[in-house]
């Protein structure tokens, strides 16, 4: 879905009239602590039933404020919402008129990707960020992954249970059993994933770091060595498992690596290179959802001047007006958004100011 009518309110420092966005490019213009960022984790929020910012829900809700809203309704005139009131504990859902009880039922219709100056710094850090970026892609590209990761997510916490209570070894043999099958099978639908995404990223790749795309390439570790069976390596790492009190093996310690030639990315790729490439893969999997659900994905990008230089800009121009995608934008002036203004003229400008949030005029 795309956004048409935003609604937030009392969601952090935001409590505005409701707004009416483009279908396409959305630029939100303000100053530093004005609310651009709130604005963006009020529309993640309502696509995954959380934030990009922080894991505490309680800072989301306006200071002296016990409840804020999130609503949207989409240009086909599918309503979606969620309420969080600090007051009772509640979280109310609504999807099209009903109540739902479960936060993931909100990342069912909608599917929301977020770039900020910091993802980047997360992103090439560790790997917690970039199986979160590959799973998100899988849970709206592979429909099967959803109940695949459910059910391995539950024979792991019964194999770690296992490992630490020192559980009597058939028992546990059972369980390392089913957990050698579940890992197995979320592997294998990853793997497939991972090998859409190195293909569908190549263009964007052409487009954005033309010098360097032929080069770069995705490796995937599916979380054990996959030249061995996984049952093999778990029988051999039993006394560390035990010590351990947790799986050190199977598809919950997955991992990308992006290579150029054999060298991991990280440390070969300028701060704004660094940026590009994120861009370029996340463009590559909205494109994988839009291809999947033949909805539009939208897309969040937080301080865009961050970073990128002139030529950089118009480079990302290029790529958003190849996307078919609503895109939402911030910066602290019109200046950063110029070169991303379409040549079509569909877009829309919003600018904010003490959370209050107002369109202005397209005239840069
Ligand atoms: N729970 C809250 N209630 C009220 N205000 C809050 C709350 N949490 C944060 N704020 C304030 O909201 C304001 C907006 O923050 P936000 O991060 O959205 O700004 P921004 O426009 O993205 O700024 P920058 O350009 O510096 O990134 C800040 O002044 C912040 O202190
Ligand atoms: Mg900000």
């Amino acid at each position: 879905m795309s956004i048409e009518k935003l609604t937030v309110f009392d969601f952090r420092n935001l409590a505005s009239e409701p707004i009416v966005l483009s279908d396409n490019i959305n630029f939100i213009i303000g100053d530093n602590g004005s609310g651009k960022s709130s604005l963006l984790e009020a529309i993640f929020y309502l696509g995954h039933g959380k934030s990009f910012r922080t894991s505490q829900v309680e800072n989301l809700v306006m200071h002296n404020k016990v409840k804020f809203v999130v609503s949207a309704r989409d240009h086909k005139g599918l309503q979606l919402g969620v309420a969080k009131d600090f007051g009772t504990g509640l979280t109310e859902i609504r999807i099209a008129g009903e109540k739902h009880r479960q936060l993931s039922q909100l990342a069912k219709n909608i599917a929301v990707q977020v770039i900020t100056p910091e993802s980047f710094k997360l992103f090439f850090g560790g790997p917690k960020q970039r199986r979160r970026f590959v799973d998100l892609g899988l849970f709206h590209v592979k429909h099967m992954f959803s109940d695949s990761w459910k059910e391995f997510s539950r024979i792991l916490k019964q194999r770690n249970a296992c490992l630490r209570s020192k559980a009597d070894s058939e028992t546990l043999s059972y369980w390392t059993q089913v957990f050698c099958q579940a890992s197995v099978s979320v592997a294998k639908l990853r793997a497939e994933y991972i090998n859409e995404l190195s293909q569908e990223l190549k263009p964007w790749l052409v487009l954005m770091l033309p010098k360097l795309a032929e080069n770069i390439s995705i490796s995937y570790m599916q979380g054990w060595n996959s030249k061995k069976s996984l049952h093999d390596i778990l029988a051999l790492n039993k006394e560390r498992e035990l010590k351990s009190g947790f799986s050190l093996y199977g598809a919950q310690k997955f991992d990308v690596k992006f290579l150029i030639g054999n060298v991991i990315i990280d440390n070969q790729l300028s701060r704004g290179q660094q940026k590009l490439f994120l861009l370029a893969l996340t463009f590559a999997q909205a494109k994988l959802i839009e291809k999947v659900k033949r909805v539009k994905p939208i897309l969040l990008i937080d301080d865009v001047g961050a970073e990128l230089d002139l030529n950089s800009r118009t480079l990302l121009n290029q790529a958003i007006e190849e996307l078919d995608c609503q895109v939402i934008i911030t910066a602290i002036d019109r200046v950063a958004v110029e070169p991303l203004v379409p040549s079509d003229n569909n877009y829309k400008m919003f600018h904010v100011k003490h959370g209050l949030i107002s369109a202005i005029g397209n005239t840069l």
